[in-house]
């Protein structure tokens, strides 16, 4: 499901403008019944929720307040370097505290791009050897996609633009922003 552009527009700062894409309501709607089947999946299992740093910050916070079972909670951190556009080499800079062997880990992230965060991620984690392994992502922009990956729980699907806000960032701003805003160069 593509969601319809807002025609609401807010001025971000004095060099971009930005169109809604995603009112704070829609997501928190969302996050709601993402809540709502994560702790029906996993109930008993004691999941561990692994958020992929920066981004997900925010919708991990308020992901694991509408979960109702018992759950850890840990974070990756995964930066991205770009040779051309499309080959990505993903480096892991920090990695989690919580031993993941014989977890249930749910990988949470933001933003599924071109695929190569959560696939370099996936492989760190499998290599663990957790009990089992699942992907939440609050947005999927499949457009975009160079390496497939598997979205187990999904937010949004977006078009291939490029979008900030709740924890999503451009040059480390934006991130405080209670929706989603597509991101236009003033
Ligand atoms: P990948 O291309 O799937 O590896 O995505 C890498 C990371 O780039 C994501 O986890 C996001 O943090 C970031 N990213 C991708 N698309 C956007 C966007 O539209 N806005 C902000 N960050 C993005
Ligand atoms: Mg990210």
């Amino acid at each position: 499901m593509t969601p319809a552009i807002h025609h609401d527009y807010r001025s971000a700062s004095a060099q971009h403008k930005s169109a809604m894409l995603l009112s704070r309501e829609e997501i928190a709607a969302k996050v709601v019944s993402l809540g709502r089947e994560i702790s029906r999946d996993y109930e008993g299992k004691d999941p561990l929720l692994l958020g992929v740093l920066k981004g997900s910050f925010v919708f991990v916070a308020d992901l694991i307040r509408q979960i109702d079972i018992e759950l850890s909670v840990d974070f990756i951190r995964a930066q991205s370097y770009y040779s051309t556009a499309s080959s990505g080499h993903v480096a892991l800079t920090a990695v989690p505290g919580i031993p993941l062997r014989d977890r249930h880990v749910l990988l949470v992230d933001d933003i599924v791009d071109t695929g190569a965060t959560v696939d370099r991620i996936i492989a760190y984690i499998n290599g663990q050897g957790p009990a089992s392994l699942k992907v939440c992502a609050l947005l999927d922009k499949p457009s975009r996609r160079v390496t497939p990956v598997t979205i187990d729980y999904l937010g949004f699907t977006v078009p291939g633009v490029f979008v900030v806000g709740y924890g999503l960032d451009h040059r480390q701003k934006y991130r405080n922003l209670p929706g989603i805003y597509v991101l236009e160069e003033a």
